[in-house]
């Protein structure tokens, strides 16, 4: 018979514990970090003090996307303890939700308390440009696979996982007052979770805006609610790279997207430490 999802978690710390023994000595880091599509240069500001490959770490969905290296990577920033999961499963690669979320669940049981993700996200409200910040308060799932489909593993979280709260209101809150202080805008809004890989048509997102949406991307969504179901607290945060309700003629690209991330980069790197220093 196959491990248990939560035996396969227990190997896997096992070995990440003996590839990093300091976590062992000391205390664990206590913030997660999943960057986006073109917003990795947060990564470069870590103070490493360990990088595993996902390939050396057992039963890690390994990285096929390129401009993704891999890696769990331990460190400080900000003079805070920190991991960062540089590399993203997305679930249009062909991962399975289980897949997609595996690594949010080993987080937890390194002790990880509070996650944080970025991603790169279309805007369908009307005062978005592109470049834009968005703090994600809330998201519809709806058009994605639920990660907590199948036989639920209580000791990983309830059954019926509560989501009234998805994204920490006193981190939005607390973000807020950062991007203030940094004079940089945000934006508040909801986040529509689709699996992509296929852009949006015209139709739709128009109804995603309709339904609610206020940027839309093919990410976070599955992992947020596998975080919740872990008891962890969720902050999240969209780069709008492209604009869904648009003039006739404009065709979105991926360059296009990881191009307006990186210029809208500095300013994310920028709220992003400033939140951690204030965990
Ligand atoms: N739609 C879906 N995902 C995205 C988009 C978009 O317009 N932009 C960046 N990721």
């Amino acid at each position: 018979m196959g491990l248990t999802i939560l035996q396969q978690i227990e190997e896997t710390v096992t070995v990440i514990r003996r590839l990093y023994p300091k976590l062992n000595e000391s205390m664990g880091p206590k913030t997660g970090i999943v960057l986006g599509s073109g917003l990795g240069n947060l990564a470069s500001e870590i103070a490493v003090e360990a990088a595993i490959s996902y390939s050396d770490i057992p039963h890690f969905p390994v990285s096929t996307v390129e401009g993704h290296q891999g890696k769990l990577i331990f460190g400080q920033i900000s003079g805070k303890r920190v991991v960062i999961l540089s590399g993203r499963f997305h679930y249009y690669e062909g991962y399975t939700p289980a897949q997609v979320v595996y690594p949010i669940r080993v987080l937890k049981f390194l002790g990880v308390e509070t996650l944080l993700l970025s991603n790169a996200a279309g805007g369908m409200n009307k005062a978005f440009k592109v470049g834009d910040l968005m703090v994600i308060h809330d998201h519809i799932s709806l058009f994605v696979v639920n990660p907590l489909l199948g036989k639920n593993e209580s000791s990983l979280g309830p059954r019926f996982p509560d989501m009234s709260e998805p994204y920490s209101k006193v981190l939005i809150a607390r973000a807020k007052e950062i991007a203030a202080s940094l004079k940089i805008p945000v934006h508040e809004g909801v986040y529509a979770g689709v699996t992509g890989p296929t852009f949006e048509t015209r139709a739709e997102y128009k109804l995603l805006h309709i339904a609610g949406g206020d940027a839309v991307g093919m990410s976070t969504v599955q992992e947020v609610i596998a975080a919740r179901h872990l008891g962890l607290a969720v902050f999240a945060m969209s780069v709008i790279t492209d604009l869904g309700i648009r003039e006739e003629d404009n065709i979105i690209t991926h360059e296009e997207v990881l191009q307006a991330a990186a210029a809208a980069e500095p300013k994310l790197t920028a709220l992003f430490k400033g939140i951690i220093e204030s965990l």
